[in-house]
């Protein structure tokens, strides 16, 4: 079987992380040779661009971060996404492009022909076979990502921003479904672990026994 590229798309807090785990051990538990990813970071160079403009104090320009988040991608895409899709393997990455068009480019302002090149650029047209992006009010993603950080772990950069910013960005994903619904599937993100669980696997089992 020649194997797949799915992503994963969401505001922080969203869930996304979490049901990607338990959809990559269903997957296994299935058979499918799974490949669970992320961006930024999915690889050693990428986790260490990651490192340097995400999880610092310094300010990062944002011509900057749109440019580091397209050389984590060139990096991810030649590296790790395409050589395990032509081994047949199913990628499952936790956000790609559409968070470069959502967050560069509805939430710090790029205009959307620039941010296209940029995506083109960075991943020399590869496009998901599928995307799931888990919708969430904002008010409540911000009240996820809070415990997170009191339960321990830092914030990044991103995670500092306001709740104007989250709604841009949440309406720039909407658009994108929106524009791209055979690619996109929206889920309601707003339920428990195990129900938004029922409903992932049932969207990608759908599709991977369609194709
Ligand atoms: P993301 O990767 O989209 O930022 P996470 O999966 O890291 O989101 O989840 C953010 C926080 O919310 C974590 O603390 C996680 O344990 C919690 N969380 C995840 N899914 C749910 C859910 N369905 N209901 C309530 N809290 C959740
Ligand atoms: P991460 O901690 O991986 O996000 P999450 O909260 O979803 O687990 O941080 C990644 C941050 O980088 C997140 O705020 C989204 C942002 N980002 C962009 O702004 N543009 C991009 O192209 C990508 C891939 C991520």
């Amino acid at each position: 079987m020649h194997g797949k590229f799915i992503t994963f798309e969401g505001i922080d807090g969203s869930g996304k992380s979490t049901q990607l785990r338990m959809l990559a051990n269903e997957l296994r538990i299935r058979g499918f040779n799974v490949l669970p990813t992320c961006e930024p970071g999915g690889t050693p160079l990428g986790r260490r661009l990651r490192e340097a403009f995400l999880e610092t104090e310094e300010t990062v320009s944002p011509l900057a971060e749109l440019l580091l988040f397209a050389a984590d991608r060139a990096q991810h895409v030649n590296f790790l996404v395409k050589p395990a899709v032509a081994e047949g393997k199913i990628v499952i990455s936790d956000r790609f492009a559409d968070a470069t068009f959502a967050y560069q480019g509805a939430g710090r302002g790029f205009s959307e022909t620039m941010v296209n090149q940029v995506i083109e650029l960075a991943t020399g047209g590869l496009k998901p076979d599928l995307t799931l992006f888990f919708d969430l009010p904002v008010a409540i993603a911000l009240t996820r990502t809070d415990s997170r950080t009191d339960a321990g772990e830092q914030k990044n950069r991103m995670d500092k921003e306001n709740a104007g910013f989250y709604e841009r960005v949440r309406e720039s994903y909407l658009q994108i479904a929106a524009n791209e619904p055979d690619r996109f599937r929206v889920i309601d993100a707003n339920g428990s672990t195990s129900e938004i669980q029922t409903r992932v696997v049932e969207i990608v089992a759908e599709f991977l026994g369609n194709e």
